[in-house]
């Protein structure tokens, strides 16, 4: 998609055009010395010792990486050969058929060792797994390392899966279509059925194994009756089959009421015997289809699903019943936490929702069976841009938990931002709830280590679609790899991670990898400046698409995301002293740092607390004056990284390229649709005018509405904070024009058109100056998948920059717009300004 913005972009050296769909796994060709002595330390021959489907995964992709990378097409055997060779299989069999190199080790499940054994004259490189899947990853490791420049002529090396639990969901619905995805149609299914062509599902699960993910659902959390329908199952199995070879389980979500809509029994109560039995019956004939499914995630009592509460039932007696009839075959069943009611009475200021999951699950402590896991998200509210970790994370001892990390882009920009989510996450993993007497970050509670817990571990919602590049941006399938890795090792940085995505992805010259990761690192805290900085939550639509801006959005609802502002203050008042007592969830530790507006961080403070605007933060400025700063700051940020990325021009593969610039000139168009969005919204709330006078203050800019207008309309925009001066226009008739004079000194200049791009139609801009056609385009972005906004507002809302245009005094600019189908050619203002 992001292909079509871009016109005119600078001369490129034309290099291998890439569309993203290797991701991590291009195994480019490596160059130079490096070259030389990977084909030195590499043997000729790669031998499986394990034949098995994944085995010969392993082998196959070992041929695969290598001869991508060095250019050599390795021999495959199996046994034991006499020469120099890879040896791939469990440490079992590598035992059994090579006694005399002593590999003694015990290696938990799914575990790898990678170990260069000298015996008999021959060189061997082991790959010895656990079992065939830690196998399978060890071979995609050592396939890794050579692809990042990294030894691999002497190897001794073990590696252990983190926790047991290492999933993705998909949220993808039997029609084909993803909720919350940004990357095209659904790789699963068409039509209410598996897709003919699975292919997409094998490469799917071979960039999942590359990095040891083991299960993935395949449906969406709020899940179709009809997955369990008895003559489903040959789909799911199929898809299962797709997986297999590259040790993903299947992973299926699952309706609460099923056992009545698809069972045709009279009741669904959890408790009720021919319920349970349902349950065990249908679970038996899934396993009988599909032997190494994983399990069921399911939603209950949540945003309109049913659950136990219909019978007066509890959370554990839900999960329980499903996960009963999962035990015999090692299933496993992630009950999801995120439960809350959202029909809240917003008048009373000790609701609310951040206090829903822990109220829901810690009485239930110890009531669950060891099959099933609580899935909790990261924080209490949302994936909003910041939240706190929850609390529930801590208050579980006798119950095992997993948490649920968002890959897809929902609240995060969806794929027209890049954001690089893995330093967020890493901040919850990290975070210390003090939960027992040592340290026990997030990361150790949900692995069950600090409880010893059986199961326990990660869930990443990717949503990855049939884009070529999967997930929308080619920046985006970061997150994805980050989520893996950190499943695989949390004490990875985030500087390790993205340095590694990097030249996997990029390749590895110096400054384009340098370019990539400072921004990847920064465009967290770059999107939550001019999104919702000070634990404000996101700002967005939040009854609608989750994408634009809307201040108000989240107030006066029964939704429960407030933020409380008004003329004298903002934020949350979670305090137990005053407020809604939430704070009081986490341990007495965290608890009193969060209490006190002293030692709450900047960062979470109006989550936490209600102050007035002129609050002074610890880093010496007031709440207004950052909000203001920090919205110019994160525009400023995004200016920065176009400019940046312009600098690798001939240095990136064209198409990735062009893609990433136009997706970046987007965003920095959006991002000052936000800046100006939030600040005008927040300076009229406050009545405290910007310090530095920026806020309302637009050199170079004239409204839309204040031009001379042919056929146009001036429009009120809703919220009003969504287009400059409130107001926007927009053409009716066949064709319209709006006309100003340029008034400034003569010179070159950069030119902004801010115009409204609406879905279904694609309207045609021309702008003149004087006589001279200096730009035209159509507006045909498809910005949101699933739910087309034909609004005037910030999500429609894009910049079109024209750079080094010529401009005298009394020049006429004017701008004609073509209107097709609901796209109505609108217009938000022009700017005018002194190219830099
Ligand atoms: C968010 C998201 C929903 C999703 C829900 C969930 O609210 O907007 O689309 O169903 O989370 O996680 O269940």
């Amino acid at each position: 998609m992001w292909s079509k913005l871009l016109v005119g972009a600078a001369a490129l050296v034309a290099l291998h055009a890439e569309t993203g769909y290797d991701a991590w796994l291009r195994y480019a060709p490596v160059e130079g010395a490096a070259l030389a002595q990977y084909r030195q330390a590499i043997p000729a021959v790669v031998s499986l010792l394990d034949d098995s489907e994944i085995g010969r995964s392993a082998q196959a992709e070992t041929v695969r990486g290598m001869r991508g990378m060095l250019g050599r097409t390795l021999r495959t055997e199996a046994g034991v050969p006499s020469e120099n060779a890879i040896v791939l299989g469990t440490l079992d069999e590598i035992r059994r058929a090579a006694p005399a190199w002593r590999l003694d080790a015990s290696l938990p499940a799914e575990s790898f060792w990678l170990k260069t054994v000298a015996s008999g004259g021959v060189r061997y490189t082991v790959v010895a797994g656990a079992d065939a899947r830690g196998m399978l990853y060890g071979a995609f490791a050592l396939l890794r390392k050579v692809a990042l420049g990294q030894p691999v002529a002497s190897l001794d090396e073990k590696q252990l899966p983190y926790a047991r639990i290492r999933w993705i969901n998909q949220w993808d619905r039997l029609n084909g279509t993803i909720e919350r995805g940004y990357g095209g149609a659904s790789i699963f299914w068409e039509d209410g059925k598996a897709r003919a062509d699975l292919s997409r599902v094998s490469d799917y699960g071979r960039l999942l194994a590359s990095l040891g993910i083991n299960g993935c659902s395949i449906n969406n959390v709020n899940a179709d009756i009809k997955a369990l329908a008895p003559d489903f199952v040959p789909q799911i199995a199929r898809i299962a089959e797709a997986f297999r070879p590259w040790g993903v389980r299947v992973v299926l979500a699952v309706d609460f009421g099923s056992p009545q809509s698809v069972g045709g029994l009279d009741t669904f109560d959890p408790l009720d015997a021919r319920v349970a039995a349902w349950w065990q019956s249908t679970e038996a004939a899934i396993y009988k289809a599909i032997p190494d499914f994983g399990g069921i995630v399911l939603k209950a009592d949540s945003e309109g699903r049913v659950g136990p509460s219909t019978y007066h039932r509890t959370h554990a007696d839900a999960a329980n019943v499903v996960a009963r009839g999962l035990k015999p075959y090692g299933g496993l069943l992630l009950y999801r936490g995120f439960v809350y009611d959202h029909h809240m009475d917003w008048r009373n200021l000790k609701n609310d929702r951040a206090r829903a999951a822990y109220d829901n699950f810690h009485d239930l402590d110890g009531q669950f069976d060891d099959n099933v896991a609580i899935q909790i998200k990261n924080g209490p509210i949302d994936f909003q841009v910041r939240e706190p970790a929850s609390p529930l994370f801590g208050a579980l001892e006798k119950t095992s938990q997993a948490i649920e990390l968002q890959v897809t882009q929902e609240y995060m920009g969806q794929a027209h931002h890049t954001v690089f989510l893995v330093p967020m996450w890493k901040e919850t993993l990290d975070f210390d709830l003090h939960a027992g007497p040592g340290p026990t970050p997030v990361k150790a509670l949900v692995a069950g280590r600090v409880f010893h817990r059986p199961i326990g571990g990660f869930v990443g919602v990717a949503n990855v679609g049939m884009d070529r590049d999967w997930l929308g941006n080619h920046m985006s399938q970061a997150n994805l790899y980050g989520f893996a890795r950190l499943a695989w090792n949390p004490d990875l940085t985030s500087s390790e991670i993205v340095s590694e995505w990097t030249r996997l992805t990029f390749g590895d010259n110096p400054a384009v990898d340098k370019t990539i990761e400072q921004m990847q690192l920064t465009s967290w805290r770059t999107y939550e400046d001019y999104t919702g900085p000070l634990g404000l939550q996101n700002l967005t639509d939040i009854t609608g698409n989750h994408y634009g801006v809307n201040v108000e959005a989240s107030e006066r609802n029964g939704w429960g995301q407030w933020h409380r502002a008004d003329e004298k203050g903002v934020g949350m008042d979670r305090t137990v002293a005053t407020g809604t007592g939430y704070i009081g969830q986490y341990r007495p530790a965290v608890a009193k740092m969060y209490e006190s507006e002293a030692t709450c961080p900047d960062d979470l403070l109006l989550f936490m607390h209600h102050v007035p605007y002129t609050h002074v933060l610890h880093n010496g400025k007031t709440v207004i004056q950052y909000i203001y700063d920090s919205h110019y700051r994160g525009a400023e940020a995004v200016e920065e990284y176009v400019r940046a990325w312009r600098r690798l021009a001939g240095l990136v593969d064209e198409q990735r390229y062009r893609d990433v610039l136009a997706q970046l000139e987007y965003q920095a168009g959006q991002a000052e649709v936000w800046r100006d969005a939030v600040t005008n919204w927040f300076a009229r709330a406050s009545g405290i005018a910007d310090a530095e006078g920026r806020v309302g203050h637009y050199p170079g800019r004239t409204e839309a509405e204040s031009m001379q207008l042919q056929g146009y309309t001036v429009r009120e925009v809703t919220p009003a904070e969504d287009a400059s001066g409130g107001k926007a226009v927009a053409c009716a008739a066949a064709s319209c024009a709006a006309e100003m004079k340029y008034q400034g000194a003569a010179g070159w200049y950069t030119v902004r058109v801010e115009y409204f791009d609406q879905a279904e139609g694609a309207a045609k801009f021309r702008l003149w100056v004087g006589k001279q056609v200096v730009d035209e385009w159509t507006a045909d972005l498809t910005l949101l998948p699933g739910r087309p906004d034909r609004r005037l507002d910030s999500t429609t809302s894009t910049r079109r920059q024209i750079t080094g245009v010529a401009l005298r005094p009394g020049d006429e600019i004017r701008l004609e717009g073509v209107p097709n189908g609901s796209d109505q050619a609108g217009l938000d203002y022009i700017e005018i300004l002194p190219v830099r």
